[in-house]
């Protein structure tokens, strides 16, 4: 035991440090969320949002500190495959995460074959209802489909395998506003369902206070604080530097 995580933990991260040669991407990252809920990260571009994710993820490795998922301890190399299937990642652009030569069957049936589920075909009728895709998209390919269809596509294949965490890297910010208030909602439907776990990256604090419970306001790789969203609704934050990042959101909003 490290003594760093309750049972009602879904994920924690503890001092976590990243580098890129010399570049500190992640300078003693700690955070901890509870299972059910929804947290947000924020801050500037280059603040290192991206490389919490991926650190979480397996995606990049991480030089020091610890790292619990539900539970069970991980190092920085290469994660077991109950891990591969308990933490998913969507990304922001789907055009990229989904290779665009692929039917969505395949797209849909490869990570159920690689983890060994079976009744594939009402796991892949079920996974397409759920994200508001008939039967009829099945057999599309992925270049066929808009970006809003293809982000479904893609939410569904990380809900097709059951995680339990779901990492969200600015899920919504490459689509048009009402699309993304439809994945949005598609999103926190999911949650409510499957009591899922969401870590949510947005550098709109719109989206932010509308779906997480608490954000962290990271800044040149470091958490400047944690605090519950409807703190920054009432501009209950300690941090000049979140004031700023609020200011220059709702100055965008307007404009
Ligand atoms: N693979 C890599 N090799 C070298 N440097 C990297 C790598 N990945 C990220 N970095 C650097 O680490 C820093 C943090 O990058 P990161 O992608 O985490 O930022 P971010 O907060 O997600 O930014 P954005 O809001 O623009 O997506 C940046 O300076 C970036 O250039
Ligand atoms: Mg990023």
């Amino acid at each position: 035991m490290t003594g760093i995580m309750t049972e009602k933990t879904a994920l924690s991260v503890r001092d976590m440090i990243v580098t890129f040669d010399e570049y500190v991407a992640l300078d003693h990252v700690s955070v901890d969320v509870a299972t059910g809920e929804s947290f947000g990260i924020v801050g500037e571009s280059g603040s290192g949002k991206s490389t919490l994710l991926r650190a979480v993820a397996g995606l990049n490795r991480f030089d020091s500190g610890a790292l619990a998922v539900d539970g069970r301890s991980y190092s920085s190399g290469r994660r077991d495959k109950e891990f591969y299937r308990t933490v998913q990642m969507v990304f922001q652009d789907p055009y990229g995460s989904l290779h665009p030569r692929q039917t969505v069957d395949r797209l849909l049936l490869e990570p159920l074959v690689i983890h060994g589920f079976d009744d594939i075909d009402v796991r892949i009728a079920r996974a397409l209802d759920e994200v508001g895709l008939g039967a009829g998209f099945r057999f599309r390919y992925s270049h066929q489909l808009s970006g809003g269809q293809r982000q479904r596509i893609a939410i569904a294949r990380a809900l097709i395998l059951e995680p339990k965490i779901l990492l969200l890297d600015e899920p919504t910010s490459a689509l048009d506003a009402s699309i993304q208030a439809e994945i949005l909602n598609l999103l926190e439907q999911a949650r409510k369902d499957r009591n899922l776990t969401f870590v949510m990256v947005s550098h709109d604090l719109g989206v932010i206070s509308h779906m997480c419970e608490r954000v962290a306001v990271m800044k040149s790789g470091k958490i400047v604080e944690t605090v519950p969203v409807e703190a920054l609704e009432k501009r209950e934050f300690s941090a000049d530097y979140t004031r700023q990042l609020l200011v220059a959101s709702e100055g965008f909003r307007r404009g």
